[in-house]
């Protein structure tokens, strides 16, 4: 397993995380997984034996049961802490208490608590913010956050979901206070999700930020079990019951055509070949995957160890690709005049 850098922290993480939003199954979440503490422990088990160090769940999955299960893996397999980059995350609704939601300080502060207890741990690696919190201002957040590292509960702070000017704001208040910045990005990022690329992607290497892609099966579409002849897969798939992220199926199933041609030339899966495009981005540090059993864990990693040539990168560049959205297409215009020799 090779490790990248988390940005300028000297941090290193695995290029491939595990996610854990399989694991539990408590209300809304049934559809997505409902992976026991069993489950859970040879998953976590052959995840860590084959080099991953990092580890991503969120209080909101399964409404806490994801870090229950995660953190009693972490003691039924010995784990080392100190050898464990572990990520959760605040924002999601936890209850009906109105204030049990959102990114208050009053609900960073208890909800990290609350996490830790679950976990069973003194400190969480990356703490991100799960998504906007459209009532609470961004300088009372980035202020929480400075405040809950500073207690030691929180070593390093995180944004997902967030549009790239209120990220831009956040740093920027952070910096001119002299408080934490983010130093990661959670977002979807898949061949069927290029938006990222727009603002957000390249947001990540000007401010020398780790970028996690979530999602990038698109949650299972992406695996070769839909196509256009077989737009069910069955046997339990998510996408059958719970349609998300948002994709253009249609272009999907020319993805997905692409990259069966490209996965038999590999002798590789069509979700190997997703997880090597998404890998090998520029920009990308740990890409989080997620698989419902040990077959699709063990594809999923072994996708590590894929590289696509340049012809396929190209291919699957051209099938995949959006039209430029405004301003991008503008800067591209202007930008090339600005080269010399073009
Ligand atoms: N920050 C955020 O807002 C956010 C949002 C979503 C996820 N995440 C994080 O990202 C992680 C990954 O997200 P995701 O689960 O949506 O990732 P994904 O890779 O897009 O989808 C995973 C699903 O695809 C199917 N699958 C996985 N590997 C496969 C394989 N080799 N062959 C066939 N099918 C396969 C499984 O579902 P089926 O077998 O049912 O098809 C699996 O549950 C989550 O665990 C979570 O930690 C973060």
């Amino acid at each position: 397993m090779k490790y990248n850098l988390l940005g300028n922290t000297g941090l290193l993480v695995s290029k491939l995380c595990f996610g854990t939003m399989t694991f539990g199954g408590e209300g809304y979440w049934e559809a997505i997984g409902q992976q026991t503490q069993d489950e859970a422990d040879a998953l976590i088990k052959k995840s860590v034996e084959s080099g991953i160090n990092f580890i991503d769940t969120a209080n909101i999955y399964s409404f806490g049961q994801s870090e229950t299960i995660l953190g009693n893996s972490i003691k039924n397999l010995q784990l080392n802490r100190q050898e464990l980059v572990i990520a959760t995350k605040v924002r999601g609704t936890m209850g009906d208490d109105p204030n049990n939601r959102g990114l208050s300080r009053f609900h960073i502060f208890n909800s990290v608590n609350n996490s830790l207890e679950r976990l069973q741990l003194d400190h969480i690696d990356i703490l991100y913010v799960h998504g906007v919190d459209v009532v609470t201002s961004i300088r009372d957040v980035m202020r929480s956050l400075n405040d809950i590292v500073e207690t030691g509960k929180v070593r390093y702070i995180g944004v997902c979901n967030w549009p790239a000017w209120m990220v831009m704001k956040a740093q920027g208040i952070a910096r001119r206070e002299g408080w934490q910045e983010f130093k990661a990005m959670q977002y979807f990022y898949s061949l069927s999700g290029r938006d990222v690329e727009d603002a957000l992607l390249p947001l990540s290497q000007s401010e020398e930020l780790g970028f996690m892609p979530w999602s990038p099966l698109a949650g299972g579409f992406l695996s070769g079990k839909y196509t256009r002849e077989n737009q069910k897969a069955g046997g339990g798939a998510r996408r059958d019951e719970f349609d998300f992220p948002p994709i253009n199926k249609n272009q999907a199933y020319d993805i997905v055509e692409v990259m069966q041609d490209i996965a038999k030339e590999h002798d590789a899966t069509v979700a190997e070949v997703a997880l090597a495009w998404v890998r090998m981005q520029q920009g990308v540090t740990s890409t989080i995957i997620g698989a419902k059993n040990m077959e699709q864990l063990e594809s999923n990693i072994s996708s590590a160890d894929l590289q696509l040539g340049e012809e396929e990168l190209e291919e699957l560049d051209e099938v995949s690709a959006t039209p430029d959205r405004y301003p991008f297409w503008m800067v591209e215009r202007q930008g090339s005049e600005r080269i010399p020799g073009e």
